[in-house]
């Protein structure tokens, strides 16, 4: 399958995705600011549709800021609905902030709540009316900020793409609408 993410094969949690996706012989294009993509820039926010409106597969990764990520899944599903290219598949890359409800004010958890709550919708059309396909994937702080939080047991980033991997191999006919995955403290 041809697989688009956003976010830079050489790095995060990108990397390790790419790696078992591409040893199982799946393409993979990614999208960051190394392969001239910047989110900064909004003309992208819909911009993208067209770089990845061929492929089977978007894992929405990056675009943490001015709600771009939710936007980014919005713009592309309605671009798959419209062609009628019912099953596509947007997995969305949450934190598992979405399950705090105390009085958060920073803006990230916010951002990963309209996420969740836009996958929660989304993920039942596909689901009912025979739509685009949708999976939220909410996940707990990883290893690659292990150092501004010392104190925490981060997640391996390998262990997480295993089961982005997994999303990916469940048989036709199944939807994982959700997943939320933390590392026991
Ligand atoms: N890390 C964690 O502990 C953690 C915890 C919970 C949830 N998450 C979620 O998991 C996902 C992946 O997180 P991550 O830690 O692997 O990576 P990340 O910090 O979200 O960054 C991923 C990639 O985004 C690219 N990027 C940065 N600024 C950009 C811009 N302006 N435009 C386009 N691309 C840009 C960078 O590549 P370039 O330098 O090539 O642009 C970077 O490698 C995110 O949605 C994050 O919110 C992460």
């Amino acid at each position: 399958m041809k697989i688009a993410l956003t976010g830079n094969r050489n790095k995060d949690l990108c990397k390790y995705i790419v790696n078992r996706l591409e040893a199982k012989g799946h393409e993979c294009l990614c999208l960051s600011r190394e392969t001239g993509v910047d989110f900064n820039d909004e003309s992208n926010v819909k911009g993208i549709v067209k770089k990845i409106r061929d492929c089977d597969i978007f894992i929405n990764l990056y675009a943490n800021f001015f709600f771009r990520q939710t936007l980014i899944a919005h713009n592309l599903w309605h671009h798959w609905e419209s062609k009628g290219e019912n099953n596509k598949r947007i997995i969305n890359i949450g934190s598992t902030t979405d399950n705090v409800r105390r009085g958060k004010t920073n803006r990230y958890h916010y951002e990963k709540l309209a996420l969740k709550e836009w996958s929660n919708g989304f993920s039942i059309a596909g689901v009912w009316d025979n739509k685009p396909k949708v999976t939220h994937l909410s996940i707990g702080t990883m290893q690659n900020r292990q150092e501004e939080n010392p104190e925490r047991t981060c997640l391996d980033l390998d262990q997480v793409a295993y089961y982005v991997e997994w999303i990916i191999d469940q048989p036709a006919g199944i939807n994982i609408n959700n997943l939320s995955l933390d590392p026991i403290q």
